[in-house]
Parts: structure tokens; sequence; C-alpha cells
């Protein structure tokens, strides 16, 4: 279903297609714990990160070294050619040379996109800018399914919501299962206006409130994010906004018994540690979800039929 297909947002994927890709981490879950897995054999994955990442790189090389497959990393970009000038098309046609698949996240929106047009393989968007993280968004849902439910559910998006990508392509995902979404955050850092658009268009109940109190009693998941302090222009527009929000466990008196606490991570003040220990908190096991389901996806994309 997927073969050659490059991964850029969510927009692309329909429910069937992400619930293909769901199912098939449910089969390989078990190999992304160890075990022999050749699915991947003889097979390469470029990584291409001009941004920090500690989880989604990781993850992957992880994804194909648990199907026997292996990984290239073009390192940092200081020390490669784009050092002496040459443009990201020229890279990506040579490195889509050498390898089966491209990751990249860089720091440009539509990079991924941009990426696609020259690249002779699968590219899958990691992060471009503030646009989106499709991987991030299938083991968020793959998260979602198996802590909570996807079917009615009552989900609040608390955070950066204007440059954070993982809610961006999270939202539209979210928007095909029939989900009820709050938006939380601070009011200079709002879901921008055409994400909300299209939610609605789409037919999705979608609430927005700068007060977590007004919602926290009656949701499923309590999905949080980090500033994203790297893509703010202005330093002094971070500083109004830093530490304007911190779950605790005392706001967790009043919650679900079920409810589930997500974060893509990196965290950085906006989780209390105290609640790490709580049933509410999902997020490291979320974390490990990124390699069952980059496995799966990778498999759909480069992959055999076979398992084994
Ligand atoms: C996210 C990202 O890079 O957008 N991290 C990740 O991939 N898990 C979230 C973030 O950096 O805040």
């Amino acid at each position: 279903m997927f073969e050659k297909r490059h991964v850029l947002s969510m927009r692309e994927f329909s429910r069937e297609e992400i619930d293909a890709v769901l199912a098939m981490a449910d089969t390989l879950e078990p190999y992304a714990y160890g075990g022999n897995c050749n699915s991947l054999t003889g097979k390469i994955l470029a990584l291409l990160f001009f941004e920090p990442s500690t989880r989604t790189r990781m993850s992957f090389e992880t994804a194909m070294m648990r199907m026997g497959g292996k990984t290239l990393n073009l390192g940092p970009a200081e020390g490669s050619a784009i050092a002496k000038g040459e443009s990201l098309a020229d890279t990506i046609r040579v490195i889509g040379c050498y390898a089966d698949a491209l990751v990249i996240r860089h720091p440009k929106e539509g990079s991924a996109q941009l990426a696609s047009e020259f690249s002779p393989v699968p590219v899958l968007n990691a992060g471009d800018g503030a646009g989106h993280h499709p991987t991030q968004t299938l083991l968020d849902l793959y998260t979602i399914r198996k802590e909570s439910h996807l079917d009615e559910l009552s989900i609040t998006l608390l955070g950066d919501l204007k440059y954070g990508r993982t809610v961006h392509s999270l939202a539209y995902a979210l928007a095909l299962y029939g989900a009820e979404i709050t938006l939380v955050s601070p009011p200079s850092l709002r879901m921008p206006d055409q994400i909300k658009a299209d939610l609605e268009a789409k037919g999705t109940t979608v609430r927005e409130t700068g007060d977590l109190n007004e919602v926290i009693e009656e949701i499923d998941v309590l999905y949080v994010t980090r500033i994203q302090r790297e893509r703010f222009p202005d330093p002094r527009e971070y500083q109004k906004v830093a530490r304007s929000y911190k779950i605790t466990t005392d706001l967790l008196k009043k919650v679900k018994d079920d409810l589930i606490i997500m974060h893509p991570l990196p965290r950085v003040d906006e989780i209390d540690p105290e609640v790490d220990g709580t049933k509410h908190a999902v997020y490291f096991r979320q974390s490990f979800y990124g390699v069952p389901v980059r496995m799966a996806l990778l498999k759909m994309l480069i992959g055999g039929d076979d398992i084994d």
C-alpha cells in the first residue's frame, strides 16, 4: 500500500492507511524489544538531521537495526558538502542514490516537500520547522490506542500550538477519528487559523480556551507540549510566555481516573517530574512506541511482505 510513497504530512493519510500502520506496529512490537526480524536486511535508511533530535533519530536507527537494516548518517551540516554551499536539492539527489529511503528534519517549513521532489527514494518528514511531524503523530495515535481509546476520544492539546509541529500533525489525524479537540494555549501561541478551519471543515468539534481548568475534569487525553523557544523571532516574546503553564500532581486530583498524559518530549518545565510516577503519565512509554511504529512504516515503505 505504501510502496515508494513519501510521508510528508498527515494530510495525505486516510484513516484506513493509519489503521494499517498501527496494526503492523502491533505485529512488530515484540521485535521492538529484540529478537529476530529480518524484514529490512540489506536496506539502508539515510538520516539527514539539520536540527537537534534524540528520540526521532535514534528510534529510526533502532527500528532499522531491529529489522536487520542499516543507517547512513549525514552528521552535522558543517561536516558535509552543505558547508561548501551545496543546495539541499543536490544533497538529496546524491544521498537518494545511496539509500532506500531518507529521513529529513530541517528548520524550514516545506523542506521535506522539496526533498521529495528531488529524491529517487521515499522521503520521511521528521519535522520541517513549525510545519509537520507525521511519524510522531503515528506513534502518538498508537499510544492513544494502546493506553486509552481512539473512538469517542476527548483530547486536549496544551501549550505551544502555534509553532508546535507535533500538534499540527496530530490535529489533522484526530479529525479522521472524530475526536473532540480542546485547544489550550497562551493567547499568543494559538493554533493557526488555517488548521482550525481545516478541522472544522471536516466536521471536527474544536474548542479553544486559555484555561485548562475548564476541561481537565472531562478529558481522556492531555497532550502537553513545550514552548518552541527556537522558533521565536524575538527572545522577549518567548520570555513573556515562558513557564506560563505546568502540570502538577495537584492539578491531577480532579482528573478522570483513566486520563493519560502524553508529551512528545523533550520536556523543559511544563510537567512536574512528580507527575512521572503517577498512573496518568505515559510519555516515556510513548517514546518507546516510536520504535514499533517506525518499524511498521519502514517495512511498509521499503520492506518485503514477510515478517522474518
Ligand atoms: C518534537 C519535535 O521535534 O517537534 N520532538 C520529537 O520529535 N519528539 C517536539 C519538540 O521538540 O518539542
